[in-house]
């Protein structure tokens, strides 16, 4: 049976390590058309040539995304090198950032926004005219659970990534019946570090504290934007956690609160 990616150009961002990695070697081995980009030129390389044994259309750009004067080019540059964009997933950003609040340099603050909100904004803007015209594409968003259930120690992080599911929520809205989809992605934790597989059952399976491998998730969003189903979290079972933060805010602060202070 033929691939529901067979043929879809997919651009995927932060593809150099991680979530992003996993996600073009799967894409390219279901037929996907990927174009990858990020920073490390030699990491995207590698991935790269994974890739092309599957996908030989496959592109890597190395581009800092942080750049948003950078952005509308970079769109372009894609379009012309893929022929279009199907699915665009904003996958990069500034992870594992860790400072208190009155610790965070102002100069970090901005950089994450500008690396985890304003760039995948930037891009989508630029890149969605061209969905729209054609009545069809998907815009992917990894957000995070701290966009959820914000850390103490993680303001800054907590705070793109709420704003990133913020204007990607709304955006779902706007595109209702115009063919295009949104995906948001809620990773609770996942393995960025290895590219060691693991059974697909592992997302429904696997309890919230489980570390999910990154191919094990990767397969995981690509089954969500096949669906179409608007959020997803990583492992399924962090939902909870989501629920348990609405039914009582204060013990889940205070939770998080015991958890940060641990000696
Ligand atoms: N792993 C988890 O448990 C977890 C949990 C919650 C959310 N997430 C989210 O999942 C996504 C993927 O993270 P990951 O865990 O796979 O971590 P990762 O391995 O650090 O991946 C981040 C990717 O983003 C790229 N990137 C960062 N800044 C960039 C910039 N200025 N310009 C271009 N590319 C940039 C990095 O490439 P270069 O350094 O080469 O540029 C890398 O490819 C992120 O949005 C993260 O916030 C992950």
């Amino acid at each position: 049976m033929a691939s529901a990616w067979a043929g879809r150009r997919v651009l995927v961002t932060g593809a150099s390590s991680g979530i992003g990695a996993a996600l073009a070697r799967e894409l390219a081995r279901a037929g996907a058309v990927v174009g990858l980009c990020a920073r490390r030129t030699d990491r995207l390389e590698a991935v790269l040539a994974d890739c092309r044994e599957h996908s030989p259309g496959c592109q890597a750009w190395t581009v800092d995304l942080a750049d948003l004067d950078r952005l509308v080019g970079f769109a372009a540059e894609v379009v012309a090198g893929l022929g279009r964009v199907d699915v665009l997933i904003n996958n990069a950003a500034r992870s594992n950032y860790h400072a208190g609040a009155l610790e965070t340099p102002s100069a970090d603050l901005e950089y994450l926004m500008r690396c985890n909100y304003l760039s995948p904004v930037r891009l989508t803007r630029a890149l969605l005219p061209s969905m729209l015209a054609r009545g069809t594409g998907a815009v992917v968003a990894v957000s995070s659970m701290a966009a959820k259930i914000s850390p103490p120690g993680e303001t800054a992080y907590a705070a793109s990534k709420a704003a990133l599911s913020a204007w990607f929520e709304a955006l779902a809205g706007e595109l209702r019946g115009t063919g295009v989809r949104v995906n948001l992605v809620y990773p609770a934790l996942v393995d960025a570090e290895t590219d060691a597989d693991g059974p697909d059952a592992l997302v429904a399976t696997a309890p919230s504290h489980e570390v999910l491998p990154a191919p094990v998730a990767a397969r995981a969003i690509l089954a969500q934007v096949e669906a179409g189903d608007l959020e997803s979290y990583l492992p399924h079972s962090a939902q909870a956690l989501v629920d348990a933060r609405h039914d009582d805010l204060d013990a889940s602060i205070d939770l998080l609160a015991r958890w940060y202070h641990r000696s």
